[in-house]
């Protein structure tokens, strides 16, 4: 299996600092080593930071009730074409945050490289699904799923220099899993449109395993599409992943996120990964090992880490 990393160390979408320093918190513990360790030996490839500049035109745009417009549509610009270019370079492409104002550039640029033929499974515990008229915040990385969802499209007011974003996805190709803090109006929106939305009390009621399973029935009913998981490290819960700006309790455990993405392994149809959020400048020196630690078992299930160990490669020396 082809793999590329990519970090994108963004923080505008938020206004915690820190965040930005998400990708080097998680390469120095050491991601490509642990990566390295997996069975069958993964080809990988790190690209480094994506970096970008304001296009002088953008300069003085802005958007009422969304922060950080310009750097949010110039850095997403740039990353899209980054994970269109990765995924057509025939790698799963794992991006490493930054806030999750970067699942607009990642799914895509996913999108891109697919011809459109994508399902996105958002593991969060937020939906991420607010308007600039909707969110009480003006953070956008509340509202990337808004962007994405073409069902949403006649809710946004112009938005300057985002032309180059699209296709867009529909919702029913999207579906939550672990949502537990979900906005007045994106609830509405989640009813409404029937939004495969899979929340704490589904995983309670019927074991994460069923739930990944019927998240992607739903998404993926003829087994088609490449998969597209954009995982907020707050969907943990705030004992496995402390160090994160929009923390909630009664999350999911590791082991839940672990079987979540061991699922999508097995499926053989994961493009891309985003693991967003972590945020090294939250909590003691020993939460932020923490949940970096939690990150990087997440990567590695979804890339073919297995629990049960390795097999000696020469079955007749045993
Ligand atoms: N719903 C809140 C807002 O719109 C919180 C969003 C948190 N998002 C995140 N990617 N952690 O501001
Ligand atoms: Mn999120
Ligand atoms: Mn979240």
């Amino acid at each position: 299996t082809r793999v590329g990393i990519l970090g994108v160390p963004f923080d505008k979408g938020q206004t915690k600092i820190g965040v930005g320093n998400g990708p080097a918190a998680i390469r120095k513990m050491g991601l490509i080593e642990r990566l390295e360790q997996i069975e069958g030996k993964l080809d990988i490839k790190d690209f480094g930071d994506v970096s970008y500049e304001i296009p002088p035109n953008l300069e003085h745009q802005n958007v009422p009730n969304m922060k950080g417009y310009v750097e949010f549509v110039a850095c997403n610009h740039k990353l899209s074409k980054s994970v269109e270019n990765i995924i057509n370079e025939e790698r799963i492409c794992v991006t490493l945050g930054g806030d999750h104002s970067l699942g607009l550039g990642t799914v895509d640029g996913h999108l891109k490289s697919k011809n459109e033929n994508v399902c996105v499974l958002w593991v969060d515990a937020h939906p991420d699904l607010n308007t600039n008229k909707t969110s009480n915040s003006g953070n956008v990385h509340g509202m990337p799923m808004a962007l994405l969802a073409k069902e949403l499209s006649d809710y946004w007011p112009y938005l300057p220099g985002l032309d180059w974003q699209k296709p867009i996805i529909s919702l029913r190709n999207i579906a939550y899993i672990g949502l537990r803090s979900v906005d007045l109006y994106e609830r509405v929106v989640i009813d409404k449109l029937g939004i495969n939305a899979f929340g704490m009390e589904d995983i309670e009621n019927y074991g994460i395993s069923t739930v990944v399973e019927m998240a992607i029935n739903k998404i993926d009913p003829n087994k088609d599409k490449s998969i597209h998981v954009s995982f907020d490290i707050d969907a943990l819960d705030t004992l496995e992943a402390p160090s994160t700006g929009s923390a909630v309790r009664g999350g999911m455990t590791l082991r839940e996120g672990i079987q979540l993405m061991e699922i999508v392994h097995r499926t053989g149809r994961l493009s891309a990964l985003d693991l967003v959020e972590v945020n090294p400048n939250i909590g003691t020196e020993q939460e932020v090992h923490r949940t970096v630690d939690a990150a990087i078992h997440i990567i590695a299930a979804g890339l073919g880490h297995s629990r049960r160990g390795l097999r000696p490669k020469n079955v007749n020396t045993l």
